[in-house]
């Protein structure tokens, strides 16, 4: 029997981490070379947990050759898994000019600077893949997956014909990043191919790009042409160049293919010509894009601006308008989300907007359908929307189908005004509206159905716990099971126990599944009973509790007996609700919501719950470069010369450190520019260290 990870002492979590190691790595080489797994995919994940929580506690015992920072196959389910070594990010986007100066504004006062030159290259609309490259020959290929961890297709990339699997004269470690597409031509020789054998068609080339890439069988990948552009990088072991513009020219000579529409701009207003110039060739390239893409030149200067959460402050997807379509509204049906708000969804004749068959839109709320905006401004110059209008519909990238417009010439005269429901459709809870919010809500908390099973979709969703073979349909058949029910999270984690212990039903005589369907849903369920502090409070569904503001939370408290106890004891003018506020980006509003969810006692009592059933591990702080400061709390104040305050709150955070608002008992470290007044003062009372700005410069790593 293992021992607990929060009773190893030191020397026993040394040896447990050598085991680990020697176990993980064998399983890895055994997946990977002799495609014979010797352990399940459940115990495998299993231990990569352990691992990392006895990492978590012991920072100092992490080896050299941790299993954590291994890329390494999950076993069994279709792609082996691989960790990306750093994270695959995704693009913020602009729609309108005015977001491209924007952005170049905000760039320039970031870094407190007046000229910055750009790139501007086509955004290609396929799915974006990291080739790893050792001593130039083609070692991994992965899927963007989550960003985080991808899928494993090297086989089926090394098919694509514009993917070298070996480079001229690259650096011994590589990771490239780029897209891999299909061209109109070939999707539309492969769609007939389909179509005479009598198999399914693609809607578009994007899907069928990614349904040739996630192949099982690399032999269809290879008869299925995929192309690639090479237009970023993960890890390298020497710089490329020092500009995004030479790195992209490196990529060339070593025999990718880049995109020949990308240029240097040194103004928006030649970044706006080039997407107007790339906007008009749109229809003749060949392949589809869907914007143009403006990335920092300097790579120094990408560097200092660095990252937000999932996005690069130095790059931007200028995107091209969204494709549009009229038809025939059918019905407006009401569906009930996991806060309870009452979401109108329109219900139409299917029309293919942009490649892509849509029947659903969205309504947004009330106010919308009424032609109206939350504080009585209207839109659509007040045009109402009705049962049977002709409707204008979009869709912008991968976002739900919206209605803008409104056909008033062919409305029915025998048409009224949509009645929205005041009371909930899915419990009969009465429906209210707050002051300033468009969103009407069920006032039926738990005991409405619909919220209950929404939250468990949540609960079990990508960035949530996500577990494998659990998802939306899974969930609401166990909610609605008399023998085997799932009404709220902790439920989820007592289903394999309560299998065993009923002697008919069993799950595994049921339709949907079988022996082994059943036994790896239990395991992957007993896979996630440890997780991370951080997903644990996303997963919770509290409202304004987003993914990003969990990771904020997360890092604040660390731990989950901190941030229960803190949270349980926060009180609008206590020490505790203070403390709360002073996390980056955690205002009143989300504070009230995440302290309501642990006041109310039903709702409490289910965290609880699902809290005693779990293994919760304390946030590991993710410092992008070697740091004496990772985990230190930091109050800037007064003025600093040499960087903005933007700039110096994020290089603390890319370092690991937590930047706070205000000095308190927490604070480890303060950095006082001239004119200091206060902060400083409550620093020297409370004894907390204090540094000027060239310490901290040093500090940083930056001198
Ligand atoms: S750069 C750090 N450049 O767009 C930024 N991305 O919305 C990394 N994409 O996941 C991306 N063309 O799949 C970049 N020329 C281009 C691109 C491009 C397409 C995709 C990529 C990314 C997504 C973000």
């Amino acid at each position: 029997m293992d021992i607990a990870v929060h009773d190893l002492d030191q020397a026993q979590a040394q040896a447990e981490l050598a085991r680990l190691a020697k176990v993980l790595g064998d399983a890895n080489a055994s997946y990977h070379t002799l495609d014979a797994p010797d352990i399940s995919d459940a115990e495998y994940d299993a231990l990569k947990r352990r691992n990392a929580a006895i990492e978590a506690r012991f920072p100092d015992l992490k080896r050299a050759d941790s299993p954590s920072d291994q890329v390494g196959g999950a076993i069994g389910a279709g792609f082996g898994k691989v960790a990306h070594r750093l994270r695959m990010l995704s693009l913020e986007n602009a729609f309108a000019e005015s977001d491209v100066s924007d952005f170049d504004d905000r760039v320039k006062r970031f870094l407190n600077i007046s000229e910055v030159s750009y790139t501007a290259e086509p955004k290609i609309d396929g799915l974006s893949l990291n080739l790893r490259y050792e001593d130039g020959h083609l070692v991994q290929a992965a899927t963007r997956g989550d960003g985080e961890v991808g899928e494993d297709v090297t086989e089926n990339a090394r098919t694509i014909s514009d993917i070298p699997q070996t480079l001229r004269a690259a650096p011994p470690l590589l990771e490239v990043r780029g897209e891999v597409y299909m061209s109109h031509a070939d999707f539309a020789d492969l769609n007939a191919r389909q179509m005479a054998r009598g198999e399914r068609v693609f809607a578009n080339p994007r899907n069928a790009a990614a349904g040739s890439l996630r192949q099982l069988d690399a032999a269809i990948t290879a008869a299925r042409p995929l192309r690639f552009f090479a237009y970023a990088w993960g890890v390298v072991s020497q710089p490329l160049g020092s500009t995004q513009i030479a790195s992209i020219e490196a990529f060339k000579l070593m025999g990718f293919q880049v995109n020949p529409l990308t240029i240097l701009c040194q103004t928006t207003a030649d970044m706006v010509a080039q997407y107007r110039k790339i906007e008009a060739m749109r229809a003749t390239l060949g392949y589809d894009i869907d914007g143009v893409v403006y990335k920092v030149n300097d790579l120094s200067l990408q560097e200092r601006l660095g990252f937000r959460s999932t996005t690069p402050r130095w790059a931007i997807a200028h995107k091209f308008p969204a494709e549009l379509a009229w038809t025939r509204l059918l019905a407006i049906d009401i569906q009930v989300g996991r806060t309870g708000a009452l979401s109108p969804v329109a219900r139409l004749q299917p029309v293919t907007v942009g490649g892509v068959v849509v029947a659903n839109a969205t309504l947004h709320n009330e106010d919308y359908i009424a032609g109206r905006d939350s504080k009585g401004a209207l839109i659509r110059a007040g045009k109402d929307i009705r049962l049977g209008d002709w409707v204008q519909v979009y869709r912008a990238g991968d976002v739900i189908p919206k209605v803008a417009d409104v056909d008033l010439s062919q409305r029915n005269s025998a048409a009224q005004p949509f009645d929205f429901p005041v009371i909930c459709p899915e419990c009969g809870s009465p429906a209210h509206r707050e002051p300033g919010d468009s969103v009407r809500r069920c006032s039926g908390g738990l005991i409405c159905p619909a919220q209950g099973v929404e939250r468990l979709k949540h609960f079990v969703a990508r960035g949530a716990f996500d577990i494998e073979g659990l998802g939306a349909k899974q969930v609401e058949m166990f909610f609605a099971d008399p023998d085997l029910p799932v009404k709220q999270p902790a439920d989820i984690f007592t289903l394999a126990q309560r299998d065993a212990d009923n002697p008919f039903k069993k799950l595994k005589n049921r339709d949907g599944f079988g022996e082994k369907s059943a036994a790896n849903l239990f395991a992957a369920i007993e896979a996630r009973r440890t997780i991370p502090l951080d997903r644990l409070i996303f997963s919770l569904a509290i409202r304004h509790v987003g993914e990003v503001a969990a990771g904020v939370i997360a890092r604040h408290y660390g731990t989950w007996p901190e941030f229960e106890a803190a949270v349980t004891s926060a009180e609008p003018g206590n020490a505790a609700w203070a403390d709360l506020l002073s996390a980056d980006g955690v205002g009143e509003v989300l504070a009230q919501s995440l302290t309501e969810a642990f006041h109310n006692p039903a709702e409490r009592a289910a965290i609880d719950a699902l809290a005693a059933q779990l293994t919760i591990l304390p946030v590991q702080v993710r410092a992008t470069v070697a740091s004496d400061i990772a985990g230190k709390t930091l109050v800037f104040t007064g003025s600093l010369e040499k960087m903005t305050r933007a700039e110096a709150k994020a290089r603390a955070e890319a370092l690991g450190a937590k930047v706070a608002g205000s000095v308190s008992a927490k604070t480890d470290l303060v950095i006082a520019g001239p004119g200091a007044g206060s902060k400083a003062k409550e620093a020297e009372r409370l004894g907390v260290a204090l540094i000027d700005e060239d310490a901290w410069i040093a500090l940083a790593g930056l001198a």
